[in-house]
């Protein structure tokens, strides 16, 4: 009798336990084979959350490529860019959800000298490099994990990217690690080693827009950037090298501003830049480092990093091309804010150091959390 009881005891701690774990656990992230490029497979991965909000992830450029999120009616609509199938994919916008490196923006002249030795990189942008060039790593193959036991539905991207590629020094190993919370946050985890001392800048360079990707355009969107400086650049985009105070301009998004509405002022930054295409020094002091509110669909979204700034660009090149459904990605019909670095730090010593030491670890994380009001 005694033996049954304790039988009975421990069956229903087991009961008991099991279903804690069950109501914990996430659906399992769907990997799809959606294309391949260079001899790699490339799948299309589904992270679902708890309220059944969808974020799709490619690992070719580590990419997101939908996110799914309701407005203030409850209504689903994709607001990022991509494509539907991979092959529209390889002949789109090569940047849309892409993690971009070596280095993300700018290089003057795609030239720069480390310890005496001068590093010269893929010309792709009038006189100078961008995004790592052509063949940057949003246009590589990523391998891809699915790591068990996440408290939320995880992938992890890595890759090794060789001694000398596109013309910058050491192996690198990275890792992009995704995120999608049951509370609308996409956690985007980076760590990057080096095999020899170089310089490098990371970020994700997906497109917003929150009346959903390809209805309309974002001069609505109501921005705050907590950024008293940006940095100013020249007709190539590229920095003088003044960190200008953003008071008194319309590059002051220290309170809320709709994109639009000083983006035709006759103003030497905007005329330079084309509109806005420029990196915003965050102040670092408060958790949120830059918001952005559309009103006709309510939907909110924050963005929160660790880094020195932020690349906010509304879309000035972007032009008929044909995305997710047919819809079409038109001028300023989506902006980035692409966190890290400020572009050309390799050439101004006195911006924050883009070097990386052969026995350190880069570590950043940067989230992008969706909510409606
Ligand atoms: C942004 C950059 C823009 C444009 C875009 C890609 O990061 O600031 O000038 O090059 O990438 O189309």
């Amino acid at each position: 009798m005694k033996k049954l009881n304790l039988l009975l005891i421990l069956l229903s701690l087991v009961v008991i336990f099991s279903g804690c774990n069950q109501s914990k656990k996430h659906a399992p992230v769907k990997k799809e084979l959606y294309g391949t490029y260079k001899g790699g497979e490339v799948y299309l991965l589904t992270l679902t959350n708890k309220a059944g909000n969808l974020l799709k992830l490619t690992n070719f450029g580590a990419r997101i490529t939908w996110l799914e999120v309701p407005d203030k009616e409850g209504n689903k609509d994709n607001i990022t860019f991509g494509f539907d199938t991979f092959d529209e994919m390889i002949a789109g916008d090569r940047y849309f959800g892409a993690v971009v490196g070596r280095y993300a923006n700018r290089i003057a002249k795609g030239k720069f000298t480390l310890d005496g030795v001068e590093y010269t990189l893929p010309i792709n942008n009038g006189p100078n490099s961008l995004h790592g060039g052509p063949d940057g790593w949003h246009s590589v193959v990523w391998n891809t994990e699915i790591p068990e036991k996440t408290e939320f539905s995880t992938v992890k991207f890595t890759y090794m990217s060789p001694d000398m590629e596109a013309g910058y020094p050491g192996n690198m190993n990275v890792e992009a690690t995704y995120t999608w919370t049951d509370n609308n946050e996409i956690i985007i985890d980076y760590a990057v080693t080096t095999g020899k001392k170089t310089v490098f800048n990371i970020t994700n360079h997906a497109y917003f827009n929150l009346h959903g990707a390809g209805n309309g355009d974002i001069l609505d969107h109501q921005l705050v950037i907590k950024a008293s400086k940006f940095v100013a650049v020249d007709t190539f985009l590229i920095p003088t090298g003044e960190l200008r105070p953003v008071a008194g301009t319309p590059f002051d998004f220290t309170t809320p501003h709709t994109v639009g509405e000083r983006v035709g002022e006759n103003y030497d930054q905007i005329i330079l830049g084309k509109g806005y295409d420029h990196t915003f020094v965050f102040d670092n002091n408060e958790e949120v480092d830059a918001t952005v509110y559309e009103p006709v669909s309510g939907r909110f979204m924050e963005v929160i990093s660790d880094q020195p700034g932020v690349q906010f660009y509304c879309g000035n090149f972007l032009k008929g091309i044909i995305g997710h459904g047919g819809k079409p990605y038109n001028y300023r019909s989506g902006l980035c804010l692409e966190t890290g670095h400020y572009p050309d730090s390799p050439n101004h010593p006195d911006f924050p150091t883009t070097v990386l030491q052969p026995d350190e670890t880069f570590r950043s994380r940067t989230i992008y959390r969706f909510s409606v009001k």
